[in-house]
């Protein structure tokens, strides 16, 4: 495959198959892979662990700016840490998931957030490129990506994917998935596509299928530019 240098913004809700992909797409073209979903989780588990009241955006906001967030963009060796301590595993956890879109829906968090990933998006430009994912990524944070894609999937099939993945009750999943599209909703476009982005409907396809698909859409696209 020819070298890439560019960014691919992947936008869409929970349980499009979004990180997947997103990942594994790295892989392929040999360039970074940054979720942004975790850095949001950590700015969370941050304001959890210092017992910030989520009702206080002031300081939630003044102690995500203070957190010292590392994330690596190595899609074979994805890592989280706060200050020094580790975070991937507690980040995935049902007290951060279910306070994480309080802490993505205060206006400074968001800033501080996505100045620190445009940062790491400058620095992969120089490097292989990079994919980056999560909402707002083709619209607010990458707009000047080479390729965007919304990825959908119907509501039922995500709630399927993300309980076999957590091997939570499916029902119990569902409503979780409401809630979090909901209260994402407030903060973010999670169920709408950046107007130049390509729409891919995961439902009925493997996650090899929509990579190759996606892998067709930049050769286009570079045969096109
Ligand atoms: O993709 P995820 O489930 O790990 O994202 C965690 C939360 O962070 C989700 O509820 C929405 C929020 N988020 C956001 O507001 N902006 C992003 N770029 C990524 C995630």
């Amino acid at each position: 495959r020819t070298p890439f240098h560019g960014v691919v913004a992947i936008d869409g809700p929970s349980g499009s198959g979004k990180s997947t992909v997103a990942r594994r797409l790295a892989v392929a073209l040999r360039a970074g892979y940054l979720d942004t979903g975790a850095m949001y989780r950590a700015a969370t588990w941050a304001v959890l662990s210092a017992g910030i009241e989520l009702s206080d955006p002031d300081a939630v906001a003044d102690c995500v700016r203070s957190a010292v967030l590392t994330i690596t963009t190595d899609p074979t060796a994805v890592s989280v840490r706060v200050g020094d301590v580790a975070v991937d595993a507690a980040i995935r956890g049902p007290e951060v998931t279910g306070a994480v879109s309080a802490v993505a829906g205060v206006p400074a968090v968001r800033a501080h957030l996505i100045a620190e990933q445009r940062r790491l998006i400058d620095a992969a430009r120089d490097t292989g490129g990079i994919v980056v994912e999560g909402r707002d990524i083709g619209a607010v944070v990458a707009p000047d990506a080479e390729l965007k894609v919304f990825l959908t999937a119907d509501p039922v099939e995500r709630a399927r994917r993300r309980s076999a993945e957590t091997a939570a009750d499916l029902n119990a999943t569902a409503a979780d998935l409401r809630r979090r599209d909901t209260a994402d909703s407030r903060v973010t476009k999670p169920l709408e596509a950046a107007e130049d982005a390509t729409v891919v409907d995961t439902t009925y396809e493997s996650i090899d299928q929509v990579v190759e698909r996606l892998l067709g859409l930049l050769a286009q696209h570079a045969a096109a530019g």
